[in-house]
């Protein structure tokens, strides 16, 4: 109530907290100061993701040291299947990329709260899915307030020229 009151919360976002990649608790207060980007995916995605992370990891590059005030976030929506794969996945991005995990009830909260939406889809052997997402670019303020998203395949430069805007004001 009180950080809604002092940060003016949008309807979009919120607080969370979730494990990190190397199995630490980590919650959305210890980025303010920073812009958080959210992006909400799996590691099994065939293509809308990595070519997602990809963009922000250039973005990031290409603002060079401006960087350091952006944290990139990636949260699994397949907690079952991101378990160890998920530092790995993370690492192949930007290294300040923060991959985030929990359980299938704390990773639909949370993703509700940014209502970011998925659904498993059955493969066509058994025991197989994959899973419907937006594969929104989520960006938060230095308050942890929302400022906007960005559409999937949003390319690196639009990406960083945004970015740029946000870390100017
Ligand atoms: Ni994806």
């Amino acid at each position: 109530m009180m950080d809604d009151l002092m940060y003016g919360r949008g309807s979009v976002g919120g607080p969370f907290t979730l494990t990190d990649q190397t199995g630490k608790p980590r919650s959305d207060s210890e980025f303010r100061g920073k812009l958080m980007i959210v992006y909400f995916g799996y590691t099994f995605c065939p293509d809308v993701c990595p070519t997602d992370l990809t963009a922000i990891t250039q973005a990031l590059d290409a603002l060079g040291p401006a960087a350091a005030d952006v944290q990139p976030i990636f949260i699994t929506i397949d907690p079952e299947r991101d378990t160890k794969v998920l530092a790995d996945y993370v690492a192949a991005f930007h290294r300040s990329f923060v991959g985030l995990t929990g359980s299938p009830d704390e990773i639909r909260k949370v993703a509700n709260s940014y209502k970011a939406f998925y659904a498993k889809v059955p493969g066509e052997r058994g025991g197989e899915y994959s899973i419907d997402h937006a594969g929104v670019i989520y960006l938060m303020g230095r308050n942890g307030e929302y400022l906007g998203f960005m559409p999937p395949q949003t390319g690196p430069d639009r990406l960083s020229e945004i970015l740029r805007k946000y870390l100017a004001n």
